[in-house]
């Protein structure tokens, strides 16, 4: 398998045995990170992190694994850069490509990261943009295989949001690998028709397929996982909260879908979760309308069918090997 060159964008442009290629290199590196094997075959190389959007585990992935592999890493904030006030990303795309042996774009419209890819002559990672975040989805992939031993035939069932980032890329990537999705929400947070369309074309040739139901029971009977991500994703308009919550509460995750779900079943969340009100925003909502969890409550997050810290630890292998097959270790 030979991924040398190639951008990560979004799961679409990867075929499922390219996917589970990486996956395997993850597990492969975590494996040699915990026995303390250092590869870092990729001396001598510099990554440019641009975050137009806040991050703790992606930012954080990329840092780490950069550093593992040997590289040196320039982390470049929303405030710190021309980008796209001074200039423009086909301008930046050439300009950081000169200097650096890949570029990882966390930010809004996909279509910037993908005119990013198409100016720089270098690989360019996504770290989330409003429609896919193709690099969470191989630290899903991965917890799910280490907890059930593979990955085909899971059912996965997404509650919440399903018109965004996170089940966008859920839907894409269990039609990817013979998995079955659900998109348990709403008729109005539906994901979009044609990706819906394009995703069930994708699952005929998979043995995978794509259900959309906002019956909560029925959509999450005996699935193996249950996914949530927040109600109001970020660069959001703040005045969309009291819809979100009246909409997606009837969806959130609590013990009686835990229940409902497979004996084995786990959460996972691609993280921050509200399940407390322990954080700024948590407490505001807290008090504005009166409640203290929102997508998923306190009890199922701290259970122990929640592997959302190992998903998160997933991160940064699966980061790591997407980078070490796309730069050539
Ligand atoms: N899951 C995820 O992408 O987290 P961050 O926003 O902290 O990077
Ligand atoms: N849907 C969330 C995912 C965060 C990892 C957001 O875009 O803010």
């Amino acid at each position: 398998m030979d991924l040398k060159g190639r951008d990560f964008l979004k799961l679409l442009d990867f075929t499922p045995e390219e996917i589970t290629y990486l996956v395997d290199l993850a597990a492969e590196l975590k494996d040699k990170k915990k026995k303390g094997i250092p590869v870092d075959t990729l001396r001598g190389k510099n990554i440019a992190l641009i975050f137009e959007k806040t991050s703790t585990r992606t930012r954080c992935a990329f840092e780490v694994a950069a550093n593992d592999l040997g590289m040196g890493c320039t982390y470049l904030d929303p405030s710190s850069s021309q980008i796209g006030k001074k200039e423009s990303i086909a301008d930046t795309a050439r300009v950081l490509a000169g200097m650096f042996d890949g570029i990882e774009y966390r930010g809004y419209e996909q279509t910037i990261v993908e005119e990013l890819a198409k100016y720089s002559k270098v690989p360019v990672w996504n770290g989330l943009t409003n429609e896919f975040h193709p690099t969470q989805m191989l630290a899903d992939l991965l917890t799910i295989r280490e907890h059930f031993g593979h990955v085909k035939g899971i059912k996965l069932s997404y509650m919440g949001d399903a018109r965004y980032n996170m089940a966008n890329s859920l839907m894409v990537v269990c039609a990817k690998m013979g998995m079955h999705f659900i998109a348990c929400t709403t008729p109005k947070y539906f994901p979009e028709e044609a990706l819906v369309k394009q995703c069930e074309e994708i699952a005929k040739q998979t043995g995978g397929s794509i259900t959309l139901t906002s019956d909560t029971m029925a959509g999450t009977k005996d699935v193996d996982v249950v996914y949530t991500d927040v109600w109001v994703s970020m660069g959001e308009p703040d005045d969309v909260w009291t819809e979100r919550i009246k909409d997606l509460s009837p969806y959130q995750v609590n013990k009686a879908v835990m229940d409902n779900a497979g004996d084995k079943a786990i959460f996972l969340h691609c993280l921050p979760a509200f399940h407390d009100l322990k954080t700024q925003i948590g407490a505001q909502m807290g008090e504005r309308f009166g409640i203290t969890e929102m997508e998923v409550t306190d009890e199922v997050f701290e259970s122990e069918k929640s592997l959302v810290f190992e998903e998160a630890e997933n991160r940064m292998h699966t980061i790591k090997a997407v980078m070490a097959a796309t730069l050539g270790a």
